[in-house]
């Protein structure tokens, strides 16, 4: 079986090859923001989970890699839009696309990146194909699903853990869920297998969204590449929020609210505020349970599959791996 490392390494070079045809395309406004995009880095997560989860079943990863590089591209496009609804100027520490080039460039492009990203899955025309793009078809629908509930909760103040917890199981683990579906059924995996592996990948993604909240507040920005505390400015219901205002005593919960509430304030006072009511309340302690309920929810998952175990030990390796990212 192939290693961690060596999946990243071939994800990231097969992406650097794709990136580089697509730069030979005109215009060169429409390609530019995406190999921008591509060659930015960024961890390769769900192409690697594409290719492990192929390669428990099959020494042939290869025709993996097509829906693999399909996959991350995807992801890609969903950050272009993502980061403009989020009004994020940062990014992998770099400007973001709408920042470095415009708004307009980072819809259009990211459009022609969503295409690409089917043009890439249908490389590899398998028996699987149907059902693959079906998977991915609907993991598409659901992602844009979550960020519209996303989008809508900035508006609410009365966002339940549960609401919000069904809005990242949509807007970032089924996607993390279908990476690991998509392997599955492109090495030969049998049905059940392959939905074992979807909830497993949905434990370690509301798991995944869970840390990115928290390193949101509570990161190092350098590390992170991402502003440390967007969340907050933009007054996102994460499960931060959402339990503070819930532990919250008499004299933080006005405090709290009065800072959702302004509409004017010096955005530095602002993260300083809410992240010192956050540590008051213990909401970095009580996001860390949850964050180690459901990867151990994931794990179990993964234990009750009927695979030899050293089978098993790559998707483990990684999840710990996920488990201590500060990135
Ligand atoms: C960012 O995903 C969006 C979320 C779902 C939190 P990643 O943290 O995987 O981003 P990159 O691709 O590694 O930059
Ligand atoms: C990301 O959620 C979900 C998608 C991009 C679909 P976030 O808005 O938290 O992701 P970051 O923090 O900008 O990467
Ligand atoms: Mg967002
Ligand atoms: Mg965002
Ligand atoms: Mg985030």
């Amino acid at each position: 079986m192939y290693t961690i490392e060596e999946l990243q390494k071939i994800i990231s070079d097969e992406i650097k090859t794709r990136s580089t045809e697509l730069l030979k395309q005109q215009p060169v406004e429409l390609y530019d923001p995406i190999s921008y995009s591509l060659d930015m880095g960024g961890k390769r997560l769900r192409p690697v989970l594409v290719l492990l989860a192929c390669n428990m079943f099959s020494d042939d990863i290869q025709k993996a890699i097509p829906a693999a590089v399909g996959i991350e591209v995807f992801h890609n496009f969903t950050l272009l839009h993502d980061d403009i609804m989020d009004k994020a100027d940062v990014r992998r520490n770099r400007p973001t696309v709408h920042k470095k080039f415009s708004e307009n460039a980072a819809i259009l492009s990211g459009d022609a990146m969503a295409f690409q990203s089917y043009r890439y899955f249908l490389e590899n025309k398998s028996d699987t194909l149907p059902e693959v793009l079906e998977v991915f078809s609907q993991t598409a629908i659901e992602v844009c699903e979550g960020q519209q509930y996303d989008m809508d909760f900035e508006q609410r103040l009365d966002v339940s853990e549960q609401e919000y917890l069904e809005m990242i199981r949509l807007k970032t683990a089924v996607l993390l869920a279908c990476s690991l579906k998509v392997g599955a059924l492109l090495g030969g995996a049998s049905e059940k297998i392959a939905r074992q592996l979807y909830s497993f990948g949905i434990n370690l993604g509301l798991a995944f969204q869970l840390q990115d909240d928290l390193l949101d507040t509570f990161g190092n920005q350098a590390v992170f590449g991402k502003q440390i505390g967007g969340d907050i400015l933009a007054n996102k219901k994460t499960f931060l929020l959402i339990n503070a205002l819930d532990k919250a005593n008499d004299a933080q919960r006005p405090e709290l609210l009065g800072w959702i509430e302004k509409d004017t304030f010096n955005p530095k006072e602002k993260i300083e505020a809410v992240t010192a009511l956050y540590r008051q309340t213990g909401i970095r302690k009580i996001t860390e349970d949850k964050v180690n309920d459901f990867f151990n929810t994931a794990i179990r998952i993964l234990a009750e599959m009927e695979l030899q175990d050293v089978v098993k030990q790559p998707l483990r390796d990684l999840a710990a791996q996920m488990l201590k990212r500060r990135q």
